[in-house]
């Protein structure tokens, strides 16, 4: 490993937000965000209920440049500072994916640094080294929009994916819960909105609970949830809060299930002597019922809980360029050859999980 510290320019482009920052990692290993400026595209997949690629893609290609030239001056530092470029390669939206990554060869080569060609989740599982300067290993719950992972994380390069989704992502199953009950977009601070005024009295199932290995399922929960409502409807402003706060109370009650079985087998794969730490990121971590319930099971289970700040755990550029400065420090660069790619599994030995529709 390297001695020395290391400036570098992320750019995220993997989804809607459109994202650049510089992150220094000094020789010490310790990261420090020099900028960190994200362009959300909120408003134009609003009326959607959802992100639409192609929408996202080509608003990629207009927002980027000024992100970049934003996220290098507010950073303050010369062109000739920069020491690597690190793009989000995958997993994603491709469309949206290529303009980050040729945009960031083309800097790269221009500059004449090393690229990085960044994995998205990757940078997410190692944002605590960033925000918290937590060291390896820990357990990653990673749950936003797109994705739903349990990970351990020994270090860079070193993951195990102990659980994942067999459905949707569980965001995208606020999202879609939202929806169904006539919420805004994003559906999940709706939910939790509207939850914070109802009682958890609609009986739901929870899905996957009890099962050995720690993966999710959203779908059976989105189906009743749907039965419910429809059971019940016309909906009146009382009904609707119940059914958020009983979904929500059915979602926080299988993820508690799930994390507690991963940190089981964190514990009896680690070892007595392990560091036993929980970062929990992703959009999703921003709900306030979830993480107080993650917080007892981690604390019952004397595991420390991280959570980064949510500007740092939603899709953001300096994650990127956090996991950048960590490869490049270990000598991990890549070439103009790096291509970008939708699907990218962190741990490609984990076993498939079994069911429809297995998202990496
Ligand atoms: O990490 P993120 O900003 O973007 C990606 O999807 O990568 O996560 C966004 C997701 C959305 O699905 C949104 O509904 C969900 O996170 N979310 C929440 C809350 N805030 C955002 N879900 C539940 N409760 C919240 N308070
Ligand atoms: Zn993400």
């Amino acid at each position: 490993m390297t001695k020395r510290p290391f400036i570098v320019l992320g750019i995220e482009t993997s989804c809607d937000e459109t994202a650049s920052a510089v992150v220094r990692r000094d020789a010490a290993g310790r990261g420090e965000i020099l900028s960190n400026v994200v362009r959300a595209q909120l408003d134009l997949h609003a009326a959607y209920g959802g992100v639409v690629p192609e929408i996202a893609a080509r608003a990629h290609v207009d927002l980027l440049d000024p992100a970049i030239k934003q996220a290098m001056a507010e950073a303050d530092v010369a062109v000739s500072d920069i020491d690597g470029v690190a793009a989000a390669a995958g997993p994603g939206l491709i469309g949206g994916l290529i303009v980050g990554v040729t945009t960031g060869k083309a800097i790269a080569l221009g500059l004449d640094r090393p690229f990085l060609a960044i994995n998205h989740l990757e940078a997410h599982a190692l944002s605590a080294g960033l925000t918290d300067g937590l060291r390896f290993p820990y357990l990653l719950l990673l749950v936003s929009g797109g994705h739903t992972q349990l990970l351990i994380v020994e270090g860079v390069g070193d993951y195990t994916r102990l659980g994942t989704t067999l459905d949707d992502a569980l965001g995208e199953a606020f999202d879609k819960a939202a929806k169904l009950l006539g919420l805004g977009y994003p559906g999940g601070p709706e939910v939790e909105r509207h939850a914070a005024r109802g009682e958890a009295i609609v009986p739901l199932p929870r899905p996957m609970l009890g099962r050995p290995e720690p993966h999710f399922s959203l779908a059976g929960l989105k189906t009743a949830l749907r039965h419910e409502a429809m059971a019940r409807a016309p909906l009146d402003e009382q009904m609707i809060a119940d059914l958020c706060a009983s979904f929500q109370e059915a979602v926080a009650e299988m993820v508690r299930d799930r994390t507690e079985r991963a940190m089981e087998i964190y514990e009896e794969r680690l070892g007595p002597e392990a560091q036993k730490a929980l970062v929990v990121a992703g959009g999703v971590a921003a709900n306030a019922r979830l993480r107080a319930v993650l917080g007892l099971a981690a604390a019952a289970r004397e595991f420390h809980m991280v959570v980064p700040p949510p500007a740092l755990c939603t899709d953001n550029a300096a994650m990127i360029a956090w996991a950048g400065a960590e490869r490049l420090a270990r000598g991990l660069v890549d070439d103009m050859a790096a291509a970008a790619r939708a699907r990218w599994p962190l741990d490609p030995d984990a076993p498939p999980a079994l069911g429809a529709g297995v998202k990496a």
